[in-house]
């Protein structure tokens, strides 16, 4: 007999207790943290999704590795495991260790950009996108015209548009040092990317003579929607799958926060000799020796053990499966949602839900804070106040409003799904006491981070009661 339930497959040896606090408490909290979700103290969260970044859970087989670390400043043991697996499912030649993806990025950058030139990417996440613009060049997101579409089901919402990437590699050749594709798409809804979309983007880039680079942070659980989505992958294993994407390109920047399955780091790793000598230098520079990067030799054993477990199926069965049945919960309520689910979020379309909220008084944000108020949980904006400042400094509002929900790696059970449920039904039902924003300070570059906002009047939803 086959069974239907989807089971976490693990069990849980340490626990880590989660604090219940009033609604009061949750409104003063907020207040003190400017409504801003990412400056609250995570102690006043109860169920915490603002990031799926290096909050996972390790396993047993992690932690007993980290105790075998070796901590030599250069050549360590962990070095060369850490370099094995990342060559063992990448293929790349040159591996690079990082303290975390944004790292990985900034050192790729700026051995490959310069002011004027453009990086064109299904769409770069939001960092991504800071540090390409950090070189003066241009960060410009090609999505395929669906992934604009927050009802629409398409089984590659994260493909990248080849009609576009053709366009710009023979308009602007000149411009563009490297071509990017993230997956899976993050500010898209964590949407896949299909393999036939990476081999035709790779053959399209070869022609042109530029290099194709993954933003690797999420690739197995791309794999696993290849597998799940793609004719000709059903037979295959998500190690496999993953094996075939990377070697359509030239290399990768990878976050192992998210699919390394650690609580810290990163790597850049790549085939072209020259270009990773250059890394490398930058690399000494700021970051470490090449043999550990900012990391100690114990993350570089986590992260070696955690590409390999982020590849199981039952695990990925599981993960891709708890997000699904949100989903399914959420739309069954009619709470509007990018749909299919991706990999490691749910993404609550805001501008559907709070048609009375114009993107100008931030109707993501606001959503945000009503699920803090009233269920404790965190969860991240990805609307206009992350994307809606222009490097020229002028406003334009996101091309969606979306709250993610994005789920830490095998630390939170079907009970927490459920009690989301029950809060998100809740606040879709007094979704119209919710008010918008007035944000009243802010940085100039990712201003989410830090930016202070105020509620606007009759906002009964976020007024001190
Ligand atoms: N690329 C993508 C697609 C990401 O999602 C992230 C991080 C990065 C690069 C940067 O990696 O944090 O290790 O420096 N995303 C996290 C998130 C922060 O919440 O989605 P990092």
């Amino acid at each position: 007999m086959e069974f239907k339930t989807i089971i976490e497959p693990f069990r849980i040896k340490t626990v880590e207790p989660i604090r219940q606090t009033t609604r009061e408490e949750r409104e003063v909290a907020l207040k003190n943290a400017g409504y801003n979700l990412f400056l609250l103290k995570a102690e006043d969260v109860l169920i915490d999704l603002l990031t799926d970044s290096g909050t996972g859970a390790m396993s047993s087989h992690q932690w007993s590795g980290m105790m075998v670390g070796d901590e030599s400043y250069a050549g360590a043991r962990s070095f060369y495991r850490f370099e094995d697996a990342v060559h063992e499912i990448t293929g790349f030649k040159h591996v690079i260790p990082t303290h975390q993806g944004r790292a990985a990025e900034r050192i790729l950058f700026e051995n490959t950009l310069s002011p004027g030139a453009m990086v064109p990417n299904n769409t770069h996440f939001d960092t991504t996108r800071a540090n390409v613009e950090n070189r003066q060049a241009k960060a410009t997101d090609i999505p395929i015209p669906e992934a604009h579409k927050p009802q629409l089901y398409h089984p590659f919402k994260g493909n990248i548009d080849l009609q576009e990437l053709e366009r710009i590699l023979s308009e602007d050749a000149g411009r563009v040092p490297l071509v990017m594709i993230t997956i899976t798409n993050n500010s898209g809804g964590g949407q896949p990317v299909s393999m036939a979309n990476i081999r035709q983007a790779s053959k399209m880039c070869r022609h042109h003579g530029i290099p194709l680079f993954l933003d690797a942070c999420r690739f197995a659980e791309n794999a696993w929607f290849i597998k799940l989505r793609e004719e000709d992958y059903t037979e295959r294993t998500p190690h496999e799958i993953a094996q075939e994407m990377f070697s359509y390109v030239d290399g990768c920047t990878m976050s192992a926060k998210k699919d390394g399955m650690a609580n810290i780091g990163g790597f850049l790793a790549l085939n072209d000799d020259f270009l990773a000598q250059r890394c490398r230098n930058t690399l000494i520079l700021t970051e470490g020796f090449p043999t550990y990067g900012g990391l100690a030799g114990y993350d570089l054993e986590a992260i070696a053990i955690g590409l390999k477990e982020a590849l199981h199926e039952d695990y990925l069965r599981y993960r891709i499966r708890s997000v699904e049945y949100l989903g399914q919960k959420l739309t069954h309520e009619g709470v509007p949602i990018i749909r299919p689910t991706g990999g490691h979020a749910i993404y609550i379309d805001a501008k559907t839900m709070l048609p009375h909220i114009p993107q100008n008084e931030y109707p993501a944000w606001a959503l945000s804070l009503a699920l803090y108020i009233e269920g404790g949980i965190r969860s991240v904006e990805i609307g206009s106040v992350m994307f809606g400042r222009q490097p020229d400094g002028t406003e334009q509002p996101a091309p969606m409003e979306l709250v993610r929900l994005a789920f830490p790696r095998r630390v939170y059970t079907q009970s927490h799904v459920d009690y989301l449920a029950e809060v998100l039904t809740y606040v879709n039902q007094m979704k119209g006491e919710i008010r918008g924003l007035r944000m009243v300070e802010a940085p100039e570059v990712l201003r989410h981070f830090s930016a202070r906002f105020e509620p606007l009047s009759n906002n009964s939803v976020l007024a001190e009661k």
